[in-house]
């Protein structure tokens, strides 16, 4: 069977206004479906999504849809296939070890009770959960620990809203968020520079592989520029997320308050319950069968992690926020060969800030609707109207 068409843009700026419904909504039409205005097939339910993750050979990480082999976005690890992917994710690997961590996980605990501290004097006040917590949190200890420069971290966000846009189609909101990013890439260039990077830092371990030859220069700098692309707003969101959800789900942060050993679990629940990446692209190797619908060699195909992890078939109440949700197999933090390598640093930046909440915050309540990221990949709050209140322990 040739893959069910539709017409509809899913991604103009109504549809990732609404991404959640829309992304729904093409999980349920078809295990496959064609978008005729991107000739793209997406695939949106559990099952599939997650075997096509573990399934590199099959949808290869070489193109994707709207692949732009000049896009400013990096390309390198994420963009490629073994036998070129192992050794370059092997080197962030040895550079993220247990020990290599734990100094940055001390950075990580001393930024978040000063942080959290300062934002007591606030308690009451609507404050934006973006720009007043998760933001400045990530925006400071992920250019820390990667070694970057002060000079320029003010446009982390600007940086991250291009980045997110070179993801998906060139439509007006591509053309909106390009516009002006010249100099945030060229900021992002020079400060993930070897000449500007901290010499004991995440971001000089990818200097030093190339020292050793394990990778070029030009590659090294690729790496530094992608974990900053990769590590920052993808952290920001979900961490928004996770209070957004604590706001609709009060029952939860004292849940959460009383058992904080379930915070890993709460942290990867927001992931499950709204993702901030809508889609990853593939492309289809060879000719490739789903439920009877044939998706033929070298078509481009648009994986739905966000879609995928509220599909009823695998979830129980998949709209419910549950902390003590048994979560194996969400995607998340995507399957396979290319799952999330950054994942234990964004763990420990979010056990690091939610500790010291826990302790000082008895309760989070919306203040207002979120505004949205209005990037057609990238999904999340830009602004999250809140108020908290202060615990009395
Ligand atoms: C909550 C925060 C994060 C989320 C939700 C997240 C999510 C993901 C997902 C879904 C993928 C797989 C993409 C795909 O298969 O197409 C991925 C890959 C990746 N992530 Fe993360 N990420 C987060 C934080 C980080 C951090 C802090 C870093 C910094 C080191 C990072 C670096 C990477 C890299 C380099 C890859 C590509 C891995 C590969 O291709 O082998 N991420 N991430």
């Amino acid at each position: 069977m040739s893959i069910p068409a539709i017409d509809d843009d899913v991604f103009d700026a109504a549809s990732v206004l609404n991404a959640r419904a829309v992304d729904d909504r093409l999980r349920e039409l078809s295990p496959v479906v064609w978008l005729s205005r991107e000739n793209i097939a997406v695939l949106g339910r559990w099952e599939h999504v997650s075997e096509g993750l573990r399934d590199w050979e099959s949808f290869s990480n070489t193109s994707r849809p709207w692949h732009d082999p000049n896009s400013v976005r990096p390309e390198i690890l994420l963009t490629d296939d073994p036998p070129k992917h192992t050794p370059v994710r092997a080197i962030l690997q040895t550079a993220l070890s247990p020990r290599a961590l734990k100094v940055m996980d001390e950075h990580f605990q001393a930024i978040a009770k000063e942080q959290v501290a300062a934002l007591m004097a606030r308690e009451g006040e609507v404050i934006d959960a973006v720009a007043d917590i998760s933001a400045p949190f990530v925006h400071k200890v992920l250019p820390d620990v990667i070694g970057m420069p002060d000079k320029g971290r003010e446009q982390m966000s600007a940086f991250g809203h291009a980045v997110w846009a070179t993801m998906g189609p060139m439509n007006d909101l591509f053309a909106e968020a390009m516009e002006g990013a010249e100099p945030l890439l060229e900021w992002a260039a020079w400060a993930c520079s070897r000449e500007q990077i901290n010499p004991d830092s995440l971001g000089m371990q990818m200097y030093l592989a190339a020292d050793r030859g394990e990778i070029s220069e030009v590659e090294a700098h690729l790496l530094v520029m992608t974990i900053l692309s990769a590590g920052a707003d993808t952290t920001v969101i979900t961490m928004a997320n996770l209070i957004r959800a604590f706001c609709e789900f009060p029952d939860q942060w004292q849940a959460l308050r009383a058992e904080p050993k379930l915070l890993r679990n709460a942290f990867d629940e927001a992931l499950r319950w709204d993702s901030p990446s809508r889609l990853a692209g593939r492309i289809a190797m060879k000719d490739i069968e789903i439920d009877g619908i044939t998706i033929p060699e070298g078509t481009r195909c648009g994986l739905l992690f966000a879609a995928a992890n509220r599909d009823p078939r695998k979830w129980t109440d998949p709209e419910a926020f549950d902390i003590k949700r048994d979560l194996r197999g969400h995607v998340g933090w995507g399957y396979g060969i290319h799952s999330c390598v950054g994942r234990t640093l964004a763990q420990l930046e979010a056990d690091a800030l939610f500790n010291a909440l826990i302790e000082k915050v008895d309760r989070f309540e919306a203040a207002g609707e979120p505004e949205w990221w209005m990037t057609t990949i990238g999904h999340g709050p830009a602004k999250l109207p809140i108020r908290f209140h202060a615990a009395s322990r």
